[in-house]
């Protein structure tokens, strides 16, 4: 038989009072069951599970009846989902933090430094800035599916049947990153791999035994990673929303999966990057771009309508583009060319 609590204990247990788990009991976020014989509540760990995630939502903010539908959706999933939605909602909710107390910063240098201690204009593009970058973080969509396409991702690589052929020179890309990854004067402890899919590149750097931690927005191609190199540690996370402190990586390396970022998600994906990455860390990046708008249109001129459908319906990076982004953080990009499609950039 499993473990039941009597409601003083789980009160205890949270560091909580009675009142405000009955509250929540009212409120239909939770429904312990009752002795028959005195009516007393019998808390199970199920119950204790959801009072604790109810306590961290309730701690960031979120209203009780968005809880409760985080809750009962939460009912339908394994424990892995519960938490890596706790894991989503706080770490939304430290990125959304971190835009505000940047825009804190600024409009308080710009009081103290008036003259007139007035505020001034610069004071709502400040916060409009803020809450523009919120929102493209916010806004990022999987609208290609890599749940759905997780369990047959490798074979397709294999296979390589697409139009473009994007794949041809998928290992070699692959082992590419990892070389110029793993070519630092100095030992590089952490690395972050974004975009990490089913854990193919990274499987290089484990087999080092170098750590590495990949992030992936899709949850089956984190499950399919762990399934096939249980070493591997992974996490949600996003290019706008990487889930770790400042300065935390000594290189990032991310393989075809930039190019689900527009322009404008790619400035901010940059600047996230640049976050937690360290200060002499280094960034390696394989995928699909072109040097610059001109090299774009030779290559399209080449290719039937289709395949440009299939590149249009992505964002392929300009090198031009990115060079100029990374130079206003005083970052150096140099590139390599692998085929038409493929370029590997890695930025010091
Ligand atoms: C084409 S797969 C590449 C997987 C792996 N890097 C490889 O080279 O085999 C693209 C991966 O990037 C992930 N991805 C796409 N956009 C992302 C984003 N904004 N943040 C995090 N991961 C993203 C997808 O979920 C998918 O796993």
């Amino acid at each position: 038989m499993s473990t039941e609590y009597s409601i003083k204990k789980v009160a205890k247990l949270f560091n909580i009072s009675t009142n405000k788990i009955r509250f929540y009991e009212e409120k239909g976020l939770l429904s312990p069951k009752r002795n028959l014989e005195n009516e007393y509540r019998k808390f199970n760990s199920q119950d204790i599970i959801k009072l604790q995630a109810i306590l961290l939502y309730r701690s960031i903010g979120i209203p009780i009846d968005q809880i409760k539908e985080l809750i009962n959706n939460n009912n339908k999933m394994n424990f892995l989902n519960h938490f890596n939605n706790q894991w989503q909602v706080v770490n939304n909710e430290i990125q959304r933090l971190n835009v505000i107390r940047e825009s804190l910063e600024e409009v308080l240098d710009n009081i103290y430094e008036s003259k007139t201690n007035e505020i001034t204009t610069d004071f709502l593009e400040i916060v409009e800035k803020g809450n523009k970058i919120n929102n493209i973080k916010d806004n990022w969509k999987d609208k290609w599916d890599f749940n759905e396409w997780a369990r047959r991702y490798d074979v397709f690589i294999k296979e390589d049947k697409g139009n473009l052929n994007i794949y041809k020179n998928y290992e070699f890309i692959l082992e590419d990153v990892y070389n110029k990854a793993i070519n630092t004067e100095h030992i590089a402890k952490n690395i972050l791999e974004i975009g990490v899919g089913t854990g193919n590149l990274a499987s290089k750097f484990l087999n080092k035994d170098i750590n590495i931690i990949g992030i992936d927005q899709s949850r089956e191609m984190l499950a399919v990673a762990k399934e096939k190199f249980p070493r591997l540690k992974v996490r949600l996370g996003e290019f706008l929303k990487i889930p770790y402190s400042d300065k935390y990586f000594d290189v990032i390396v991310s393989t075809y999966a930039f190019h689900h970022l527009n322009n404008q998600e790619k400035c901010i994906a940059i600047v996230e990057m640049l976050r937690v990455l360290k200060d002499n860390g280094k960034i390696v990046i394989g995928d699909l771009m072109f040097r610059d708008g001109k090299e774009e249109q030779d290559v399209l001129k080449n290719l039937d309508s289709r395949e440009i459908e299939i590149i249009k319906d992505e964002y392929y990076s300009h090198i031009d583009f990115l060079e100029k982004e990374f130079i206003k953080y005083n970052r150096k990009l140099n590139y390599t060319k692998i085929d038409n499609l493929n370029y590997i950039i890695e930025v010091k």
